[in-house]
């Protein structure tokens, strides 16, 4: 397959005609931040996260794919700024306590935070009142965690083949929903590969919560990006 030469931040990059900007960086040992992007399952330019700047336009790094001679800003100011205000806008749209939640030092959104320096939200706090559906004997899901990135959706989907999660009404009435009257009453089991995707504490595994105890967790130990994070290894 032919290769494909660009910068980054100024920095000459190769990568395979077809590859996306998110994996051709990385193959490249350069960091996009992103939350919605899954390994091995298809990129869906959701969340955002991973915008950055391709020959003057605003593009999301997980679904673009690369070209001879592109020129990609992707740790300026600007692009920093423009990630920042998603990530506070996902934090005042939920409820994330995040020093009472078991996810904390694996959670990819407070990982993220960490990352751009956030440490309280620019806008002010919707405090939506969400439920918990704890009806599953193994998982748990949490809605007030919910960031709706539509992984747990698309690895239901594509990867575990049951289709639990979908998406329900639009804009800020938009949110997930199991398939079924609860999770209890739906084909989800423990070992899916669906509960281990969430990048939140939304959508979590029961009991073993604390078997990594806080403080020797991922996140605690390095920046995510530092070469802890589920990388997009997909061919
Ligand atoms: Fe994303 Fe988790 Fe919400 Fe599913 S439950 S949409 S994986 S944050
Ligand atoms: Fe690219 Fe979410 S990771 S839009």
């Amino acid at each position: 397959m032919s290769n494909v030469t660009f910068t980054i931040d100024g920095r000459e990059v190769s990568g395979r005609a077809g590859q996306t900007i998110l994996k051709a960086a990385e193959a490249s040992g350069i960091y996009i931040p992103r939350l919605c992007a899954y390994k091995n399952l298809v990129p869906h330019g959701s969340c955002r996260v991973c915008s950055v700047r391709v020959n003057g336009r605003i593009q999301a790094a997980c679904v673009q794919t690369i070209s001879d001679g592109m020129v990609v800003e992707n740790d300026s100011a600007e692009i920093r700024e423009f990630r920042t205000a998603i990530l506070d806008m996902l934090f005042v749209e939920g409820n994330h306590y995040c020093m009472f939640c078991e996810k904390s030092g694996l959670c990819e959104l407070q990982a993220l935070a960490y990352r751009f320096g956030i440490t309280a939200p620019q806008y002010p706090f919707l405090n939506p009142d969400r439920p918990v559906d704890l009806s599953h004997p193994d998982v748990y899901l949490d809605h007030n965690r919910c960031i709706l990135c539509g992984r747990c959706v698309r690895v239901s989907q594509e990867l575990d083949h049951k289709n639990v999660f979908q998406f329900v009404d639009r804009g800020y009435r938009k949110r997930l929903q199991v398939n079924g009257e609860a999770l209890a009453a739906t084909r989800l089991a423990v070992t899916d590969e669906v509960t281990a995707s969430c990048p939140t504490g939304a959508l979590m595994r029961k009991r073993v919560g604390y078997a990594v105890p806080i403080g020797q967790r991922p996140f605690d130990a390095q920046p995510i990006g530092a070469g802890n994070l589920q990388t997009e290894d997909s061919p």
